[in-house]
């Protein structure tokens, strides 16, 4: 296993804390390609990267914004696309134009999935992938069963992620999409630098098994395993197995 780096944050500093070590990151690479993720985790996060930020008008227009899953099968303009609640959140207020992301509405499915592909294959690794970490183990849409070497495509959504997916949406289990493109683990595992952000005592057994237990398919996660330049950045609450010995 690779030694990983954890930052632990209190449970009041952590967009904080996240927000500063991200901008570094941002500030000290050459036209990074990066990754952002969606979900509850990042929202205050992106929020303090635009009060603190915005200004830094070099940095942003140095960075390319690479999509890392969205919901298949929907209207380019539908708020429920990840692409348009980044934009909401993130790269409309930063300002970031350089934008790479999944057409939603596309027909030929496994063409949409190549042509990403094909970018990242020609114009990666990814610089920067920040993600979250699903209560399921998934990473992006790269659900429970995922190959750890498999490349982007069109999924089907777990039942625990679409149920879980309801809660932005008035918990309508209807609202969410069955179907999502995602990078693929293995294009995760090629990245250069992975920040996996994770918040609240309902992560800290999934976030255990993830860095402590055995990797497996089970939990796509545990693959971060044997990334070599990873560095977790995640609450107290969701650390609270980090007086276990096996946290080094
Ligand atoms: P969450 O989602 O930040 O809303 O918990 C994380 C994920 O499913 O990847």
């Amino acid at each position: 296993m690779n030694k990983h780096e954890i930052i632990c944050t209190t449970d009041d500093d952590f967009a904080e804390v996240a927000a500063g070590i991200l901008f570094e990151a941002f500030s000290k690479a050459n036209n990074p390609l990066v990754s952002f993720p969606t979900g509850t985790t990042p929202q205050d996060t992106y929020k303090a990267l635009v009060q603190k930020y915005e200004d830094c008008r070099d940095v942003w227009d140095n960075l390319r914004y690479l999509c890392l899953d969205d919901y298949a099968g929907l209207p380019e303009t539908d708020e429920r696309l990840f692409k348009n609640w980044l934009g909401r959140e993130l790269l409309d207020p930063l300002g970031i134009k350089n934008r790479i992301t999944f057409n939603s509405a596309a027909t030929e499915t496994q063409a949409e999935a190549q042509h990403i592909q094909s970018y990242l294959d020609q114009h990666g690794p990814v610089d920067i992938m920040i993600l979250g970490l699903g209560s399921n183990g998934h990473l992006a849409f790269n659900e429970p069963g995922s190959d750890f070497d498999s490349a982007t495509r069109l999924v089907d959504l777990t039942q625990s992620t679409i149920e879980s997916n309801a809660r932005y949406w008035g918990d309508d289990i209807r609202r969410v999409p069955r179907t999502g493109y995602t990078l693929g683990l293995g294009d995760i595992m090629k990245a250069r630098k992975v920040f996996l952000l994770i918040t609240g005592a309902g992560k800290a057994d999934i976030l255990d098994k993830t860095l402590n237990g055995e990797i497996t398919k089970d939990i796509p996660a545990s693959i971060l395993q044997n990334h070599p330049n990873l560095t977790i950045i995640a609450d107290k609450s969701a650390l609270m197995k980090k007086e276990d010995p096996r946290y080094g």
